[in-house]
């Protein structure tokens, strides 16, 4: 859409251009002028310059679009029925992957772009303007190339995340799928993908598998990530940490040596909350993260498993009762500490030169994303410029 567009009227703005004491970078009685799809200035609302066109906030607070840095989107099915079964006290083991692998690769192309696309459209009416989506749920060269090729129709941060599990034909052969996932499935993916991913946890790939799997990805050209901790204790974050990864995710189990790597490195800690919502596990410590200087985001992890939720602000009222985090903490980790671990300038935060992504709520302050949980306090979604 061309031409300028105001938003006015805005009661509290989170720019997240913060200094020390106000990380968010709140100001108030604001306004915020869009030009060519980025934020072109910023400030008082009495200072407001003309434009082609307004949104009148109505003393409503605004924020960056969320930064949903971690989601499982390209798959087929549900699980509901594992998670009743959880429910009634199953433990969460990551098996059922398998049973999403089977569904997707019966599904066609068609199939999965419409769930790609619903969950998309899901995301954007919840305030996500920015999603990263893997793949994982194919495990075969075919598989795991198509699922990026769609989930790049959606996403410029797409992840290959072949090494999800050993699929069954390759039971008891991991060696064999792993010279696999680094010859020809990171061939086939390469072209769609910016990041690669491997879940370093007992039952799927051990350290040395995960450095072989992230080693070969870097020297392909991506960025790395890890599932990392989850489940249990495990080398997961000090490897990603050791190779520069962009985010360790989940975090669950850490040890001192864990944080004390973490803090000391440009790696962010991305927290999973919606995971152990859903498969009833105790909550990573977010508080002793942040306490140690660690950089921290929230994402969904929104997948057919562990955690279908497709929403960030429930995971910004989970973190903030569950984790211990405080409300500013937990808007800034899922904006600016998303962008951090996509390591993107451009998004998840709104100051001049930033991509004009923006939510109004139907609320006075971000606090009420935590404050008001469940209730859906998205009144307007700005996405490039565009109202959506
Ligand atoms: O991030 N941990 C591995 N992968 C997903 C779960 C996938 C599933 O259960 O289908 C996760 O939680
Ligand atoms: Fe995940």
């Amino acid at each position: 859409m061309r031409g300028s567009l105001l938003v006015d009227h805005i009661g509290e703005l989170v720019t997240n251009d913060g200094r020390d004491g106000d990380p968010l970078g709140i100001r108030r009685d604001a306004a915020l002028l869009v030009e060519d799809g980025q934020v072109a200035w910023v400030g008082p609302a009495r200072d407001a310059p003309a434009a082609d066109r307004r949104i009148d906030a109505g003393g409503a607070a605004v924020l960056p679009g969320f930064v949903d840095s971690h989601a499982h989107l390209v798959f087929a099915g549900d699980r509901a029925a594992e998670f009743a079964a959880r429910m009634a006290g199953e433990p969460y083991t990551g098996g059922g992957i398998r049973t999403t692998v089977g569904a997707t690769r019966a599904a066609s192309d068609d199939d999965l772009r419409a769930i790609v696309g619903r969950l998309r459209a899901e995301m954007l009416r919840q305030g996500t303007t920015t999603v990263e989506i893997k793949s994982g749920y194919g495990l075969t060269v075919a598989d795991e190339a198509r699922s990026l090729r769609i989930a790049a129709e959606f996403t410029g941060d797409t992840t290959f995340l072949g090494a999800h599990v050993v699929p069954a034909e390759y039971a008891g052969r991991p060696d064999d799928y792993v010279g696999m996932v680094c010859g020809p499935m990171l061939a086939a993916a390469a072209p769609y993908a910016r990041w690669i991913d491997v879940f370093c946890e007992r039952g799927a790939f051990d350290a040395d598998h995960a450095r072989a799997i992230l080693a070969c990805g870097q020297a392909a050209g991506l960025g790395l990530r890890v599932h990392a901790n989850q489940l249990g204790p495990g080398p997961g974050v000090r490897l990603g940490v050791e190779l520069g990864a962009a985010s360790v995710d989940h975090c669950t189990h850490l040890t001192d040596a864990d944080v004390d790597a973490l803090a000391r490195s440009e790696t962010v800690a991305t927290l999973l909350p919606g995971a152990e919502f859903s498969t009833r596990s105790p909550y990573p410590d977010a508080r002793r993260l942040l306490d140690a200087g660690v950089t921290v985001a929230l994402a969904t992890d929104c997948n057919p498993g562990s955690s279908y939720t497709s929403s960030m602000p429930f995971c910004v009222a989970l973190a903030v009762r569950e984790m211990r985090m405080t409300p500013a903490e937990a808007v800034w980790a899922a904006t600016a500490g998303g962008a951090a671990a996509l390591r993107r300038t451009d998004v998840g935060r709104l100051t001049p030169g930033a991509r004009a992504d923006l939510v109004v709520l139907d609320a006075p302050s971000h606090l009420h994303l935590a404050y008001r949980p469940g209730v859906p306090l998205i009144r307007q979604v700005l996405h490039n410029g565009v109202p959506r």
